[in-house]
């Protein structure tokens, strides 16, 4: 009987509180600027990725929450599988005595990999970075390749941008890089989750419909119009960056916060500056901002500070950082605000991913 070659392999979906938006380099996705996020680490939000290579296969082929879908030539599917297979060939002709706990010629293997989301796939949601980090990381261990986590993102963005910050937990930050051929753009951990346990999140589900205009058409209309653009990355992107990994290393919710908010407010702002414009929040998106910006203004009033950052990423939907002692004061504003109504609001999903109710 032969062996089964086979792994599975999660990840999390991760929420950028700087956002990546535009790319330099459109074939290696190397970004304009680099980029944070805040890796939510919870069951309900992850992708799961299970990869078999088999020397019987005679293509290779790709299941997503169980439909086919095709990996076609040229595409970012098919460049992560080979980028993957070119780093176990490299490592079998580097280690060639290796103990033969795993064929030799896996790497000319055809492989099947079948993925899925617990959540709404491209409901603004993440889930190409999700869903890219766990494709790598399953073929990694499929391999038994012995790459950092860093190392793996460099291939995870070539996937999908963001999904190179899928590969850690925590605090995550992608460096631009300057290097042409991308060597130097990746993500590294700021800091690990138990670094600042209190941190959470809240998902306010505005709509779960796919969104309007995808974020790699969005991104490259901005490069080639918006003059807003080369102002945030030349001149605000690099502080905010210092400034908001050392909030996290403080622990300074105040900071953490302000930052956050503007850096929404500014990718949105770039948005708007594109020709045509894009719009990604609606007016539900915009009424909860409010809500937040009344809430903090009577806390600091209060002499206690911001109490909850939004952030927006291509869509709709409101992701609420805020620390946990005051997580369940925002859950009630928001219902209270926000009653779920069809085709209006759905859903505040709580830090583990439960419905409002629950919490
Ligand atoms: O990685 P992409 O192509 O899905 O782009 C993600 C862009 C934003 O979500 C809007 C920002 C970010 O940094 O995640």
């Amino acid at each position: 009987m032969s062996t089964i070659y086979q792994a599975t392999a999660s990840a999390p979906v991760n929420i950028a509180v700087i956002k990546y938006w535009g790319k330099r380099d459109t074939k290696l996705i190397l970004p304009t600027n680099s980029s944070l996020s805040v890796t939510l680490d919870q069951d309900h939000l992850r992708s799961t990725t299970t990869s078999r290579a088999d020397p019987s296969f005679e293509r290779d082929q790709l299941w997503l929450n169980g439909k086919e879908d095709e990996i076609k030539p040229g595409s970012r599917l098919e460049t992560c599988i080979t980028e993957m297979k070119r780093l176990r060939k490299e490592y079998e002709d580097q280690n060639p005595n290796e103990p033969k706990a795993i064929s030799l010629l896996i790497s000319s293997y055809k492989v099947h990999i079948a993925s899925y989301n617990n959540f709404p796939t491209a409901a603004g949601l993440a889930s190409s970075a999700s869903g890219f980090a766990a494709l790598v990381a399953s073929l990694a261990q499929l391999y038994n390749l012995p790459a950092s986590p860093s190392t793996l993102s460099l291939i995870a963005r070539q996937g999908s941008g963001s999904a190179c910050r899928s590969l850690f937990g925590g605090f995550v930050a992608w460096q631009m890089g300057s290097d042409p051929s991308g060597s130097d753009s990746l993500a590294v951990q700021v800091a690990p989750q138990e670094h600042w346990p209190q941190m959470h999140a809240l998902i306010c589900v505005v709509s779960d419909d796919k969104k309007g205009t995808s974020s790699t058409s969005g991104m490259q209309r901005t490069v080639e119009t918006s003059t807003l653009l080369q102002h945030r990355i030349k001149d605000v992107v690099p502080w905010r960056m210092e400034k908001i990994s050392k909030a996290i290393l403080e622990r300074d919710f105040d900071t953490f916060a302000r930052i956050t908010m503007a850096d929404s407010n500014q990718f949105h702002a770039v948005a708007l500056d594109t020709e045509p414009p894009i719009f990604y929040m609606n007016d539900v998106s915009r009424a909860i901002i409010a809500l937040i910006v009344e809430y903090n203004r009577l806390s600091v009033e209060a002499g206690k500070g911001y109490k909850a950052a939004y952030t927006y990423d291509a869509g709709p939907n409101a992701v609420i950082y805020a620390l946990e002692e005051n997580i369940k004061e925002i859950v009630q504003l928001i219902v209270s605000y926000f009653p779920q109504k069809p085709g209006e609001f759905k859903d505040v999903w709580g830090i583990f991913g439960e419905s409002a109710a629950d919490l």
